[in-house]
């Protein structure tokens, strides 16, 4: 198949535009899922410390036989590690469970305000780059006073700011802040966990191109220059998720999908409530 898309992120590093995502997926089953998606032809996993299966994940990169510098691997810190101390110890651990020297991207999951170690855990994340353990640096749920008040902390500005964003709910103006300073924006729960293929709109538009409802979204999340990782542990859906690259939506059909924009349409947690 095709290989993904590459994005230049603002540190000059290279990622590809489309990975697996392994939220819930058991470590044992993460082996078999990484190397699936692999061998399919993706070049990108987005785990976290918390869905513990950075084991699993680790072990398909290794059983695939690709080599380390083509396979661009997400880690995040978990908000029980948040603060400067725990989040060094923290980055040690997840390497040693992914068995890797380094991550490609390392990211703050929640901000997290109540703890309100934020700041602190970002000072951590721009050492642990000095170190190289990680690449490039990042965020997950961060709102723009968050990412204002780390960058003014420190003067480093994220690469990426992942966050839950589907055709029911596109983060505008949080995009627009992003754009402002140069942040790419990922996108979590790409298929509304499985729900937005459902949609009629999302269906039709599928039906015109003859493709899968879970392909045209993860279209229309390429063509809004957006980072997507569709999690699936089906081997099939794997690889339709990943067969993308071949058809364009026309621009009527993207507005359409444009058109279902819902100010509240999260359907997830709030970075402000998520209390974990
Ligand atoms: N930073 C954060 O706070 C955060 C939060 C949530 C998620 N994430 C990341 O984002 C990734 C993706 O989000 P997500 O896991 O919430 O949901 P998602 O990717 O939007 O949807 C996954 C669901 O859709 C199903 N699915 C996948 N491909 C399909 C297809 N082609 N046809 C029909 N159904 C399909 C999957 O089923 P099967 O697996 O059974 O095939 C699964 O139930 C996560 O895995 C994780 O890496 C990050």
């Amino acid at each position: 198949m095709n290989p993904s898309p590459i994005v230049v992120l603002r540190d000059g590093r290279e990622m590809p535009q489309l990975g697996l995502g392994v939220w819930q997926v058991p470590d044992n089953q993460a082996i078999n899922s990484v190397s699936e998606a692999l061998r399919c032809g993706y070049r990108a996993v987005d785990t976290a410390a918390i869905y513990r299966n950075e084991n699993g994940v680790g072990q398909g990169i290794k059983s695939s036989g690709i080599s380390r510098q083509e396979i661009f691997v997400t880690t995040k810190l978990w908000n029980e590690d948040q603060g400067y101390d725990l989040a060094m110890r923290a980055i040690d651990s997840s390497l040693s469970k992914l068995n890797l020297e380094y991550v490609d991207l390392y990211l703050i999951h929640w901000p997290s305000p109540k703890r309100g170690l934020y700041k602190e855990s970002w000072k951590a994340l721009v050492e642990i780059k000095k170190t190289g353990r990680a690449k490039s640096i990042g965020v997950s749920n961060f709102m723009a006073e968050h990412l204002q008040e780390i960058m003014d902390a420190t003067g480093e500005v994220p690469v990426v700011n992942q966050v839950e964003l589907h055709p029911r709910f596109q983060q505008r103006e949080l995009r627009e802040f992003h754009d402002k300073h140069n942040i790419f924006t990922q996108s979590w729960s790409p298929l509304g966990q499985g729900k937005i293929l459902q949609e009629p709109v999302i269906q039709e538009i599928a039906r015109k191109y003859g493709k899968t409802p879970a392909q045209i979204v993860i279209r229309w999340h390429l063509q809004n220059n957006l980072i997507v990782i569709p999690k699936s542990v089906t081997p099939t859906r794997i690889q339709e998720n990943f067969d993308v690259f071949n058809f364009k939506l026309e621009s009527s059909d993207f507005e359409k999908i444009q058109n279902m924009d819902d100010p509240n349409g999260r359907a997830s947690w709030h970075p402000l409530t998520a209390d974990f």
